[in-house]
């Protein structure tokens, strides 16, 4: 079937769409009622039928005899490890967490937090949640221990899973004292921690809520899958907002189900048994939903890969994995494609490995630029599909939907819709804006299952941060255009959030921190091009004149705090000391101007400036300091 009348089918009869889609799953309970309100008056999908994720990871397979077939593959360069763990494995690790997990009390609807490096023990813990109907919220473990307990403080867990520690290349990043020094900080107290110990001689303080992971899991009884209703929380997943509170976006169980089994299908053009890779972190949406639910749903074998794109041992490893463990199709950030590109630009070390199992290189998490598109093209010699999404979304927007058919792929674009999204393109009125005009990229409401179904804790932000701009529409956070076949093109946020090295910040986040500083008097943080990680943030300072400490140690102590707050994964380095900042008449700082400055790319001077001439001043600072010159 072609694109074009596949997506066509499910915008004009959605509900049908997805009830035949929503029959790929093995529901307990099937579902009558496709799509109606919840108590906020929000969108729910599927809301009589009963599920168990866990169930359709895993025991569903195991039912259907595939129980011995490899459903995750633990791959760590690091640690020179490589496990193959079957179905059967699978399901006796998980019913015996979620067996533990249940003699700790935790039950249906308590939340659990999952703070654990790329470690198999994490999937586990996840699945172990769905089990028994807890609700997990992961945390990146690049996060410092004060966003931990931002995220603590906020979806209130009765435990938290996590391990003694990370590895970071050769830098062993403790998790344990992590974890203890966020629940020091927090109001809400975790009643237990469970924790998976590496065996890595990393020394750590037992407290008494401590419980030892195996320990629990060698005790526990194996339990069996749940049935809870469809719109029962999976999880919750923290994202960067506009302000310094993260978003918990809080997914629905068989809606999501149905979205990601679909997608496995039309999107990644993947048949069950074949093997697919993300390389991303369970951390981020990327890991939720292609590192553990889609493949697991789709009976894929899936990659926990413990190594970065470069430097475990070098730019060799991904082609590696492919070509060891027959990778069909591989999902990374273009960071990853540019960090392997600027250490091997011939791509020597691609023709070192028999890539011949992979059909498709799906790319997402930040804008792909065209010379990254291009080369992986080149080199690879197979499909490269930029597609777009989010954490709200769970699962793409825009693609190239190679599983329905291929389409020609334009650089710069993520190409066409996805089924079940009618994006448009709106201007700040909410008109629909003509082919080729840059606006604010919106979905018509209803979003298709799988999305976002409410902010944890906070209905009435969901609503304002999604809902209130434009009526009738999603509001993404993006800017974008379409150009005459309809392609959309994602230009960049619109709001204070960056990626970096496809890692969602917030700068007003950041700005908070560098404000905070005694000598700092005014400030702005914005975020600015980077030829690594896409975006980097920087900050412009002002400081205050009776000051005892030099500009560079200043500088130094604001790029420590926001280590230490935020945690290393801000990747901010780059702290500027100026005479003043540009504003308009009412004293709004132009961060967009220095921005936009600062990426030599083309600007208008805002007729609200306060004083034109700052804008030579910038200018100069920027050429000083080598600013846009990288
Ligand atoms: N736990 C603890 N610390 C972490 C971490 C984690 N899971 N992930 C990153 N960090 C730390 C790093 O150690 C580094 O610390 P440092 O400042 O002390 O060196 C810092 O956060 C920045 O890390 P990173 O963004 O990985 O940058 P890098 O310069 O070390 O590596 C790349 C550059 C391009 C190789 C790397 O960014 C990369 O692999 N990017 C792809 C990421 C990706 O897949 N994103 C997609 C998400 S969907
Ligand atoms: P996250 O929620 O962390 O997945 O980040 C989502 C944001 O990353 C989106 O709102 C976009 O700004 C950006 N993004 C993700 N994928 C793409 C893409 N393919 N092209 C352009 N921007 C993207």
């Amino acid at each position: 079937m072609k694109y074009l009348d596949f997506y066509k089918e499910c915008i004009a009869n959605p509900l049908q769409f997805w009830q035949k889609q929503s029959q790929e799953l093995d529901w307990f309970v099937k579902p009558t009622r496709v799509l109606d309100k919840d108590i906020h008056n929000y969108d729910q999908w599927f809301s009589d039928g009963k599920v168990n994720m866990s169930y359709l990871c895993i025991d569903k397979h195991i039912a259907d005899g595939f129980g011995d077939e490899t459903a995750v593959i633990y791959d760590s360069p690091v640690t020179q490890t490589k496990e193959f763990i079957s179905f059967h494995k699978l399901h006796e690790e998980v019913s015996k967490l979620a067996g533990g997990l249940k003699e700790l009390g935790v039950g249906i609807g308590d939340t659990v937090i999952i703070y654990m490096p790329m470690i198999p023990q994490a999937m586990f813990a996840m699945l172990a949640c769905a089990r028994i109907g807890a609700i997990h919220s992961v945390v990146f473990g690049g996060f410092a221990p004060h966003e931990l307990a931002v995220r603590i403080d906020d979806c209130k867990p009765k435990v938290i899973i996590t391990a003694t520690n990370g590895i970071e290349i050769e830098k062993i990043i403790p998790y344990k004292p992590f974890v203890d020094k966020a629940i020091e900080e927090c109001i809400h107290k975790p009643e237990k921690v469970i924790l998976f110990d590496r065996k890595q001689n990393v020394s750590f303080e037992t407290k008494e809520r401590d419980i030892d992971y195996e320990t629990l899991v060698n005790n526990a009884q194996s339990i069996e899958p749940i049935s809870l209703s469809s719109t029962h929380p999976l999880y919750i997943l923290y994202t960067s907002g506009t302000t310094g509170k993260p978003k918990g976006i809080q997914r629905d169980t068989g809606g999501y189900a149905t979205a990601l089994k679909f997608s496995m299908k039309y999107v990644y053009g993947m048949n069950p048994g074949e093997v697919y890779w993300a390389a991303s972190d369970v951390g981020w949406v990327v890991g939720h939903s292609y590192i553990v639910y889609g493949p697991l749903l789709n009976r894929n074998t899936t990659i926990i890969f413990e190594g970065k794109p470069i430097r475990t041992p070098d730019a060799s490893t991904f082609w590696r994995v492919i070509s060891e463990h027959r990778v069909s199709a591989m999902f990374t950030a273009p960071t990853a494609i540019r960090a392997i590109k600027k250490e091997d630009p011939n791509g020597n070390f691609i023709k070192k490995y028999d890539l011949s199992c992979l059909k498709y290189q799906f790319l997402a998490g930040e804008r792909c630029d065209a010379a990254t598109l291009q080369w992986t093209q080149e080199k690879l010699g197979i499909p490269v599909i930029d597609h777009w999404w989010q954490t709200e979304s769970g699962w793409a927007m825009v693609a190239n939907m190679v599983g329905v058919n291929l389409l020609p792929v334009k650089p710069g674009s993520a190409t066409l819709p996805v089924s079940g999204y009618d994006i448009q393109i709106l201007n700040e009125q909410g008109d629909i804006l003509e082919q080729d005009s840059e606006g604010y990229v919106a979905v018509k409401l209803p979003l298709p299952p799988g999305t976002l179904m409410n902010l944890w804790g906070n209905p009435e932000r969901f609503k304002s941060a999604y809902l209130d701009k434009f009526p009738g529409y999603y509001f993404s956070g993006d800017g974008g255009y379409k150009d005459e076949d309809g392609y959309v093109f994602i230009t960049g946020r619109v709001d204070d959030v960056i990626n970096v090295a496809g890692h969602r910040l917030s700068t007003a986040d950041m700005e908070e921190i560098v404000f905070s500083h005694k000598s700092v008097a005014e400030c702005a943080v914005f975020g600015i091009n980077c030829s690594l990680k896409g975006q980097k943030p920087m900050a412009l300072i002002v400081l205050k004149s009776d000051l005892a400490k030099t500009e560079k140690e200043i500088q130094s102590e604001i790029i420590a705090e926001v280590r230490t707050v935020i945690g290393a994964v801000a990747s901010f380095r780059d702290v500027l000391v100026v005479q003043r900042l540009p504003k308009t008449r009412s004293g709004k700082i132009l961060r967009k101007l220095l921005r936009n400055i600062a990426d030599e790319i083309q600007y208008n001077i805002p007729s609200t400036i306060d004083d034109v001439t700052i804008i030579e001043e910038i200018k100069e600072i920027y050429k000083f300091n080598k600013v846009g010159i990288h």
